[in-house]
């Protein structure tokens, strides 16, 4: 454990979005300990982390599984968790009336009962000053044909995210979300639609918006950020 390093937790940081905002914090000089279920690909962002001279350790953990993120052992970085960056998510899509309630529920799962379990462990070991990034969408605000359970889980964490900021503004604790609409990351080749990705933002365009939240100081609070693209609706 590197004892004067401040950490940021990343979930679902071993490709997307999160392994870009992962290096991108790294490199602003925050150790980073990156949390997904895929082993292989957290170590990977671990090597890169590390061979750039950044500090950084990985844990697997799913984040649809109650009891394995009861389990997960955070306390080495008690006091030491400076921001928490729930990002994980997953898309599945398919009109209300076919979806099967399997399919809902995983969606719901991942990206709402996720990041409330993990917020109720992390929040404990998080000082004052510290910050929670939410990646939500713009599904978050709007909804689309097809995308039912994807907007409802992301209008629910815009929710979550809300309320946690009213409830921990006294500890100095702030709260932010940020709502992308599409970027070309892996996620795309989960969905059955055959968009124009070159159109479509980059992951580095969602880690600035990161790092802005994180160069705040402390007497600012950025409670939301949206980011469209300027190409127009996907
Ligand atoms: N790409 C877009 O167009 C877009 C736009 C707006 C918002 N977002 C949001 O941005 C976030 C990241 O999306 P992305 O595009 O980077 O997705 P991605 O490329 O599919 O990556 C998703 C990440 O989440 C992890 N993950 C998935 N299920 C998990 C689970 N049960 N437990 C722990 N980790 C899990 C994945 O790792 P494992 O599979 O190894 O667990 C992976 O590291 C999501 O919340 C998404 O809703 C994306």
């Amino acid at each position: 454990m590197f004892p004067d390093k401040k950490w940021a937790v990343v979930t679902g940081a071993g490709r997307g979005l999160g392994k870009t905002i992962s290096l991108a914090l790294a490199k602003e000089g925050l150790a980073v300990l990156l949390v997904a279920r895929s082993e292989e690909q957290l170590k990977s962002v671990a090597d890169e982390i590390k061979a750039g001279g950044g500090c950084a350790a990985y844990l697997p953990l799913d984040l649809s599984n109650p009891q394995a993120i009861a389990t997960a052992f955070f306390d080495t970085y008690s006091d030491k968790i400076i921001l928490a960056v729930h990002n994980a998510g997953i898309a599945r899509v398919g009109r209300l009336a076919e979806m099967k309630a399997e399919e809902w529920q995983a969606v719901q799962d991942v990206n709402v009962r996720g990041p409330f379990l993990l917020t109720q462990k992390l929040l404990p070991l998080m000082p004052k000053g510290s910050q929670f990034v939410f990646i939500n969408s713009v599904a978050g605000k709007q909804s689309f044909t097809e995308w039912g359970a994807y907007c409802a889980s992301k209008a629910a964490l815009k929710a979550l995210a809300d309320t946690l900021r009213a409830e921990v503004q006294p500890r100095g604790i702030r709260v932010t979300s940020i709502y992308p609409a599409a970027v070309d990351t892996p996620l795309q080749d989960t969905i059955p639609y055959d968009w124009d990705r070159t159109k479509m933002m980059r992951a580095e365009d969602v880690a600035e918006a990161v790092l802005y939240c994180v160069r705040q100081p402390q007497a600012v609070r950025i409670n939301e950020i949206d980011l469209e693209n300027s190409a127009g609706t996907f």
